[in-house]
């Protein structure tokens, strides 16, 4: 019940506001850039909320922009622009800091969480918050988990069985066991920025991609693919970055408030990201009638398809810790 309140809130809130706000002479600012769509998406909504709350709470002091869409900067380049100041905040997928540390993989290992709620209470755990820290060493800093939801696979051909998706070439994230997944599958693999997927996917460069249903959804996937396969097959979600030395430059009472804000804002809109999936796989529902849903005995196959990924990861990510995480399947 709640949760649908929320929802409702969340949802009315779709309609095109204040994306930027004029900043005053004197205050600092803060810009965070995201790649994917600013309203109706998960991770849009909940930075638009933050801004709002900062320039509210700490207008005078505190000035926070919020661009979308890959506006300001795309994949390639926004962790390099983070750590030159260029930018304070950003929201990257877990899959994209694989540059800097092993420590997400975890979040990749497909039919390891059962859903996103899983997630959200393993990330709340005291395990999932000592991740927080794995950033530190490069100069950045792991301010808390965003979430989106898990991801559902498609292609330019319908996906019911792992076998449908042999021989087809699949846009991934920067990830080695996403790659390994999709390897699994006998299916090649394309690592492109997210601002790239859709073209790439109308041109026929790749085939398939997997994502959440607010990505597929807001970036029109959906319409250059026969059908989505409701796979739920791993989770995309967010870590919230900033550079050291920005954090550490704030006044104790601006940067006191600031987290109390994104801890709020953090919490609040982590609920809201479920209801929006939702809403966004009705919307592609509407508009397409084409999702194909899978029997037991269909993502029993899937499941048994990827198992090769657990083998081939499960040291490295620690068997400790894939059964820690496990715990939080209900
Ligand atoms: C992707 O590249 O598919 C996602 O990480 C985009 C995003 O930020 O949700």
């Amino acid at each position: 019940k709640t949760l649908s309140i929320l929802a409702g809130m969340a949802l009315a809130m779709a309609v095109p506001t204040v994306t930027m706000a004029q900043c005053d002479p004197g205050e600092i600012v803060a810009k965070m850039s995201v790649v994917t769509a600013l309203q109706g998406h998960p991770k849009g909504e909940t930075a638009l909320a933050l801004a709002e709350r900062v320039n509210s709470k700490l207008d005078g002091k505190m000035c926070m922009e919020v661009y979308g869409n890959s506006e300001l900067f795309t994949d390639a380049d926004e962790m390099q622009a983070l750590l030159d100041n260029e930018v304070q905040l950003l929201a990257p997928s877990l899959s994209k800091f694989e540059p800097y540390t092993s420590a997400f993989r975890i979040f990749d290992l497909p039919f390891l969480f059962d859903g996103a709620i899983a997630v959200l209470d393993y990330q709340n755990s005291v395990a999932g918050q000592e991740l927080l820290g794995a950033l530190d060493p490069s100069g950045l800093k792991g301010l808390g988990f965003w979430m989106n939801g898990m991801k559902q696979l498609s292609a330019t051909r319908p996906l019911r069985l792992p076998k449908d998706a042999e021989g087809l070439t699949f846009r991934i994230q920067p990830s080695d066991v996403i790659e390994a997944q999709f390897g699994a599958l006998g299916a090649e693999t394309k690592r492109l920025a997210f601002s790239k997927v859709y073209d790439a996917l109308a041109s026929g460069e790749v085939q398939g991609q997997e994502n959440t249903w607010s990505n597929i959804h807001t970036k029109k996937f959906y319409t250059v693919q026969d059908g989505v396969t409701e796979s739920n097959h791993a989770y995309l979600g967010y870590l919230v970055v900033t550079n050291q030395e920005f954090m550490e430059s704030l006044p104790e009472d601006v940067r006191n408030e600031f987290l109390l804000l994104f801890e709020l804002t953090t919490h609040e809109y982590n609920r809201f990201a479920y209801e929006i999936n939702e809403q966004r796989a009705r919307d592609v529902w509407d508009e397409t009638k084409n999702i194909i849903s899978l029997t037991p005995e269909e993502l029993g196959e899937w499941r048994e398809a990827f198992q090769p990924v657990w083998e081939q990861f499960a040291d490295d990510i620690g068997r400790d810790r894939i059964m820690l995480a496990q715990s939080f399947n209900a």
